[in-house]
């Protein structure tokens, strides 16, 4: 019996998707075979990549001045792809820090380029994140990069800014929650495995004149372009994860888009942030206007009591509600996949809870 799965990634998938692929998974159409044993080169499977990177596009409304990829590595691998190919010795690179992933970026980027932390809310503890405002752009820097959605500490920046240099967003968190005006970026990336499908993906979105600026002396694999100019086939893609992401992609659009999930996903964060605010056994320690709609950590009252939480949690088929490691208490990861009722019971099992021993 499916379980409601809070995890942070890899992370619950509709089931109405999962449903499909069993469905196909011994064969797909009358090919003979399942999708996973298939070339990549075949013209079945060209089909299912390029009807899923245009329903990238479609949904979110990708202007004709960026590409789109579907790489390996994860977000990981960007961090160091980054730097690679538009750091330089010459120029630095500016990064702001609001958690724990974007601290990582930097820590790998400065292995190969000059950084600048311009923006900081490591004093706060991650409770919040330095706003748009108060970046200070370096003038000769390269890029500006920053991570909208902190899913350790669950703390967004919701609003990008207009830059004059080039933006590069980590959104693997974030990326399609809701609508965002890509032509703000000229590069986003982000691992599959939260709200796009299995793990193994990684997505990029990148303005093309950024890639005439990157660094040629890299190996094809780690240069964008390459992997732009081969249609992302380079070498054997993730097959059967973009399959996946493309069964995803097309349950956002038959579910009304991003608009949709825009406005599920507030509904279901207010309900718990509201719930939380208005407890006193229960708190979330983030400035509210950093409050993240996808990642939601909160402390009880007495840490002695986590233990019983999820064991009694999990009874209730509420699952992965275990805070990072790093940060200790509680996170409700929200994505996309997650109905609304199954918030609305972790919400109930709270209040029992709190009823109980608070
Ligand atoms: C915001 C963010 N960036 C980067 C990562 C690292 O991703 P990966 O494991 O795909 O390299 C994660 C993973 O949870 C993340 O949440």
């Amino acid at each position: 019996m499916r379980k409601w799965n809070f995890c942070a990634g890899p992370a619950v998938i509709s089931e109405e998707v999962l449903a499909e692929v069993k469905e196909e998974l011994l064969e797909w159409g009358d090919s003979g075979m399942s999708i996973m044993e298939m070339s990549h080169r075949s013209k079945i499977y060209d089909g299912v990549a390029t009807e899923a990177k245009q329903d990238f596009k479609d949904i979110l409304n990708i202007p004709e001045s960026h590409d789109v990829l579907f790489l390996q590595g994860g977000a990981t691998h960007q961090f160091a792809m980054v730097p690679l190919n538009f750091g330089s010795k010459e120029a630095s690179a500016d990064y702001i820090v609001s958690g724990s992933w974007s601290k990582k970026a930097v820590s790998e980027a400065s292995k190969v380029t000059s950084i600048n932390t311009i923006a900081s809310s490591e004093d706060s503890g991650f409770t919040s994140a330095p706003s748009p405002d108060s970046w200070a752009i370096t003038k000769d820097a390269a890029y500006v990069h920053y991570c909208p959605n902190e899913t350790i500490q669950g703390v967004a920046v919701h609003s990008p800014p207009t830059l004059s240099k080039p933006l590069i967003a980590d959104m693997s968190s974030v990326i399609l929650s809701e609508p965002i005006d890509v032509s703000k970026f000229s590069l986003i990336y982000a691992g599959a495995q939260k709200n796009i499908g299995p793990a193994g993906l990684t997505m990029v979105i990148i303005e093309k004149e950024l890639m005439s600026m990157e660094n040629e002396s890299l190996p094809n694999i780690l240069r964008y372009s390459k992997h732009s100019e081969s249609d992302s086939m380079l070498n054997t893609p993730p097959t059967f994860s973009w399959y996946m992401a493309g069964k995803v992609f097309k349950w956002i659009k038959k579910s009304g888009g991003l608009d949709f999930f825009r406005e599920q996903n507030h509904r279901k964060a207010s309900s718990l942030y509201a719930y939380i605010d208005n407890s006193s056994f229960y708190t979330n320690p983030v400035s509210f206007e950093n409050r993240s709609i996808m990642n939601i950590p909160f402390i009880l009252a007495d840490s002695n009591l986590d233990t019983k939480f999820l064991e009694e949690a999990e009874q209730e088929g509420l699952l992965n509600l275990k805070g990072h490691r790093s940060v200790g208490g509680m996170r409700a990861s929200i994505y996309n996949a997650m109905p609304v009722e199954g918030v609305n019971q972790l919400i109930d099992f709270m209040k029992v809870f709190e009823a109980k021993y608070g």
